[in-house]
């Protein structure tokens, strides 16, 4: 029998992120011993596992309705000796209820809320004031191009400088901004499409081998043709007033 396609197998975060980056954002939430950090939208929780690592004595929390994500983040909290510190639900973050947390985390989950804003505000309930959020959401480095905007869509996304007014709008301040750069990227989705080119390579007569190319190929063409250099992500390191 082939193995399984695994599309996340070759990625770290899913999300453009190198190691530097995710220490360097580590370090503007500013951890105390103590406090807890909720990680909606978490994934396999690379960002919320390291996060608690840095500080020995902060707890973490992540959310994520992905069974394999949620599946790969617990063994890692066990590999890595986190149990004691670390918990990871399978569940919708929109019906999770989790007391205030000192530092929440959403990053490429703001379509679980249904929107920017929507995700500004629901953070805001969920963080103490004085509180820490870590947002990671899209933003347009230029003009979109009709690709970009086929598949992204119209009205989701403005300029970094709206994204930070608008955070400012919800009732936050900026602590630190940052993007991610063409790097992480390319290293991104060349990850993505490597671990569907690697799974071709090895099961070329699978039945599903035609499907799995064709998700390749418009994946890149998307990517290269469209979105690349034009989409950008941004990571807001925010104080909850
Ligand atoms: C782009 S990924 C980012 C994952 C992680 N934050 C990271 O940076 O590695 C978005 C995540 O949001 C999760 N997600 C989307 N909608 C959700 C919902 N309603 N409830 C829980 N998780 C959700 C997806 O399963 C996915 O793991």
């Amino acid at each position: 029998m082939n193995a399984p396609l695994n599309g996340h197998a070759l990625l770290d975060f899913n999300s453009p992120l190198s190691d530097a980056k995710a220490y360097d954002l580590i370090g503007s939430l500013h951890l105390r011993p103590g406090e807890r950090v909720v990680d909606y939208g978490c994934g396999w929780a690379e960002l919320l596992l390291r996060a608690v690592e840095h500080e020995p004595n902060a707890r973490g929390l992540g959310v994520d309705s992905d069974d394999y994500a949620i599946t790969r983040g617990r063994a890692n909290v066990e590999a890595r000796g986190l149990a004691s510190r670390v918990t990871l639900e399978l569940a919708d973050v929109t019906s999770w209820e989790a007391k205030p947390a000192d530092v929440a985390i959403s990053i490429g989950a703001s379509h679980a809320w249904g929107g920017t804003k929507e995700t500004l505000d629901a953070m805001r309930a969920r963080i103490r004031p004085g509180g820490t959020l870590l947002l990671g959401d899209g933003f347009w480095e230029r003009a979109p191009g009709p690709k970009s905007l086929e598949i992204f869509g119209e009205e989701d996304f403005g300029t970094l400088a709206e994204l930070v007014d608008l955070a400012m709008a919800c009732g936050y301040r900026l602590l630190s901004v940052t993007t991610a750069n063409q790097d992480e990227w390319d290293s991104f989705e060349s990850r993505w499409c490597a671990a569907r080119e690697r799974w071709l390579l090895a099961n070329p007569d699978d039945p599903k081998a035609d499907e799995v190319r064709a998700i390749v190929d418009d994946h890149r063409d998307g990517w290269l043709k469209g979105y690349r250099g034009e989409f950008g992500l941004a990571y807001l390191t925010l104080a909850r007033l």
